[in-house]
């Protein structure tokens, strides 16, 4: 595996290698999630590359930021052990020089949601992600459901743009209680963790309301919402039943819907989402 700061480099080693070549874009602190994001890009590519940059301009003020964990020597020994070929740690400075002034403003989609949550976040996301499939020249990229509107923003950003890219999205991984794993569940102290799978709990009984018929958009919302609501750790920030396509919350649901929420425990903001294909 060859490990690389320097963009000069990362293009000849990208170079060299002819065949499907796969990119998981990450921001470190590697865990479950990203470990199969990386064993399905080595099943379907060539060769598969990686990045690992905590990106300053998707973190709002008095977002997590600095204490975003940092776990570089783990990450590299993880992604070795996958069978990543090519990694690419940039710098700050290479990444966003000082004169930057080139940012990918994704609209309407990514308005509601997280965008209403964490305003510039997205706009944060999509440039990096421009960035890095500029600097990789991907055939395909890897990103994991848990982040559901980032997956539909991201693809709203590789058609309109027309990267020769396929973004290819990879399903939640879940701790044995249905807690989706995530970089930020560390921030969960011990009575935080016992409560944080009430997140799929409201899930999934949303969920189990449309397997029994129910197509009205707001009782399942209303469903998420008393569940999450009955947890005295946890505080909701929204809970949606939308399009997956167009993110637009839904009051009758004649095909698709993304149930989707965000929620605090403690210091741990998380997010988590079914994706329910009609
Ligand atoms: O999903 C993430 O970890 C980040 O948003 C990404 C795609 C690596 C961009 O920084």
């Amino acid at each position: 595996m060859k490990v690389t700061e320097d963009l000069a480099e990362l293009r000849s080693l990208r170079a060299a290698m002819n065949g499907v070549f796969g990119l998981v874009p990450t921001m470190g602190a590697l865990h479950a999630g990203h470990a199969s994001l990386v064993s399905r890009a080595r099943a379907e590519c060539r060769h598969v590359g990686a990045s690992i940059f905590v990106n300053p301009s998707q973190f709002g003020p008095g977002e997590d930021f600095n204490n975003y964990p940092r776990t570089l020597e783990q990450d590299l020994a993880l992604l070795e052990s996958l069978g990543a070929d090519l990694v690419w740690i940039p710098s700050p400075e290479m990444i966003y020089p000082p004169n930057f002034q080139s940012w990918i403003t994704v609209e309407d989609v990514a308005r509601p949601l997280e965008g209403a949550s964490r305003p510039g976040h997205f706009r944060g996301v999509a440039t990096i992600v421009a960035k890095l499939l500029n600097c990789f020249q991907p055939e395909r990229a890897y990103f994991g459901q848990k982040d559901a509107q980032q997956l539909v923003v991201l693809r709203r950003m590789v058609q309109d743009l027309n990267f020769p890219v396929q973004v290819v999205a990879c399903p939640t991984v879940r701790e044995p209680d249905g807690l989706a794993i995530s970089s930020r569940n560390v921030y969960l102290g011990p009575a935080e963790r016992e409560a944080a799978p009430v997140l799929y709990r409201a899930l999934s009984a949303a969920k189990e309301k449309y397997d029994t018929g129910e197509r009205n958009a707001e009782v399942l919302r209303d469903t998420m919402r008393t569940i999450i609501r009955a947890e005295p750790l946890a505080s909701e920030e929204y809970v949606s039943a939308a399009d997956p396509e167009t993110l637009n919350e839904l009051q009758q649901i004649d095909g698709k819907v993304l149930l989707s929420l965000a929620v605090r425990i403690g210091r741990a903001r998380l997010i988590d989402n079914i994706l329910i294909e009609g």
